[in-house]
């Protein structure tokens, strides 16, 4: 594909970057992602250079009990926590959403790894990777917990900021009403650069820590689980992914993969993926794991692999097309450069994966995401991990039109989630409003041209509702 960029673009956008005092390393990357987007680069892969991945599972692995207390006192754990949550409509971090008895994803992590390090003795840092426009509410929000940061660290570092770039001429874009939205953070790809260019990954390893667990602030089940850890000391791979089997639900998404040319496990995703190789995304027999993005590295090898290629890994391009103000869809369209964490796999030689329970992967999406979350499918233990009450998590799916904003999804279920706790799925079409203690039992699909309530205490019997 030809490109539509121009020199001044990258000239006029790294002064903008620099005017702003971002890091010349993140500014080097910058450069780096914005000329593989000149040259049309689309980072495709196709089915017949790669093969389908096979692991072994962490419930079929021996972790004795003393490695894993020892690689826990070795970790560092960092949540990422720069996104906006902008596909339910948020435009703040959406771990700042209450999950239960006044608790936010926040309290719930922050105790998680309070608790572990009480269990096992150890300091265990938590840190979290927030962007220009998460910072402040996610910092005032962990202000009662005093006794969070250790051993000197701070409790946030910032990731990096890039232009938006016109999709017509790859110019940095220009809203002087807004200049805020000028700005996007660069993905999560851009953890490894943060790390390096705040000097955190030198301090980790100065303060005596060897391995990074690095997850996703919306997934309640990436505990820092000491036998995972002791899983990862022990194979002694520099960098490692918690994988899924991938269900019905994930075929339209990523899967991992084995590169034929030099047997490096990649991870493919949708986009990149050619339209003629689309049904072998699709095949789940074939392609049966997916990420959790629950990534485990070894501080020193990310720091000499870093160090070995100027500080810029070389992830794979995500070209992400949205509106200068994504409220506004009259302003122009702009190109969001970005990289997944996850991509960095590929760098590492002897990097590995391991098929975890579905326990360790509860990521919150959507409002039907949020739903079964905040309702009795799951229970809070003493630990705060989360513990699923049934074998199974029910299906559901709210109408788009009035619960796929946040705000709107509060206001139909103003008294908390009904019990889903019997439920096999939930169907809800039409604008429904819910009270108190409301019981779905088995397969129930709700459905109504008009808004309708569903009174506090009704059992929602298996049943098809038309009103
Ligand atoms: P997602 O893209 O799934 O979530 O990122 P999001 O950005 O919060 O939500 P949408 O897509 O706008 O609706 C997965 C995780 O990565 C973090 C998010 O905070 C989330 O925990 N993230 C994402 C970052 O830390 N930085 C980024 O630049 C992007």
């Amino acid at each position: 594909m030809a490109s539509k960029g121009n020199g001044r673009g990258l000239d006029l956008a790294r002064q903008k970057m620099r005017d702003a005092g971002v890091d010349e390393v993140a500014i080097d990357t910058f450069a780096h992602y914005y000329r593989l987007l000149e040259h049309g680069e689309t980072g495709m892969i196709a089915e017949d250079t790669i093969e389908p991945l096979d692991m072994e599972a962490l419930a079929d692995v021996v972790v004795p009990d003393d490695v894993a207390a020892e690689a826990i006192g070795k970790t560092a754990v960092i949540k990422l926590n720069g996104g906006l949550g902008t596909s339910m409509g948020m435009d703040r971090a959406k771990s700042l959403l209450c999950v239960r008895r006044g608790l936010s994803f926040l309290d719930i992590i922050a105790r998680q790894v309070l608790h572990l390090r009480q269990q096992y003795g150890v300091t265990l840092p938590l840190m979290f990777m927030n962007s220009f426009r998460t910072s402040a509410d996610t910092m005032a929000a962990l202000e009662r917990y005093d006794d969070l940061a250790v051993d000197g660290l701070p409790l946030e570092f910032l990731q990096n900021k890039e232009p938006k770039l016109l999709a017509a001429d790859l110019m940095p874009a220009a809203y002087p009403k807004a200049p805020d939205l000028e700005w996007c953070p660069p993905g999560h790809g851009d953890i490894y650069t943060a790390l390096r260019g705040t000097g955190l990954l030198a301090r980790l390893q100065d303060a005596g820590y060897r391995y990074v667990f690095v997850s996703n602030s919306d997934n309640l089940g990436a505990v820092p689980d000491a036998r995972v850890a002791g899983w990862f000391a022990q194979s002694g791979a520099p960098f490692a992914i918690e994988a899924v089997r991938r269900t019905p639900s994930d075929r339209k998404g990523g899967h991992f993969a084995r590169r034929k040319s030099d047997g490096r496990i990649v991870l493919r995703e949708t986009a990149q993926t050619p339209d003629q190789d689309k049904e072998a995304l699709a095949d789940l027999d074939r392609h049966r794991y997916c990420s959790t993005n629950n990534l485990w590295f070894d501080i020193e090898a990310m720091t000499s692999t870093l160090d070995a290629r100027g500080g810029i890994l070389g992830l794979p391009l995500i070209k992400n097309v949205k509106h200068l103000d994504p409220a506004d869809p009259s302003t122009p369209e702009v190109i969001q450069v970005e990289t997944a964490m996850g991509a960095a796999i590929e760098v590492f030689e002897g990097a590995t994966t391991i098929e975890v329970g579905r326990d360790r992967f509860v990521p919150v999406k959507t409002t039907d995401d949020l739903l079964v979350l905040r309702s009795d499918v799951y229970d809070l233990g003493k630990d705060f991990v989360l513990d699923q009450a049934g074998d199974e998590v029910p299906y559901v799916s709210l109408d788009g039109d009035f619960y796929k904003l946040v705000g709107d999804f509060d206001k139909r279920f103003p008294e908390g989630a009904p019990s889903l706790r019997e439920a096999g799925s939930f169907t809800v079409e039409g604008d429904w409003t819910f009270g108190r203690g409301v019981k779905v039992v088995g397969e129930v699909s709700l459905e109504s041209r008009a808004a309708q309530r569903v009174e506090g205490g009704t059992v929602l019997d298996e049943q098809e509702q038309h009103a």
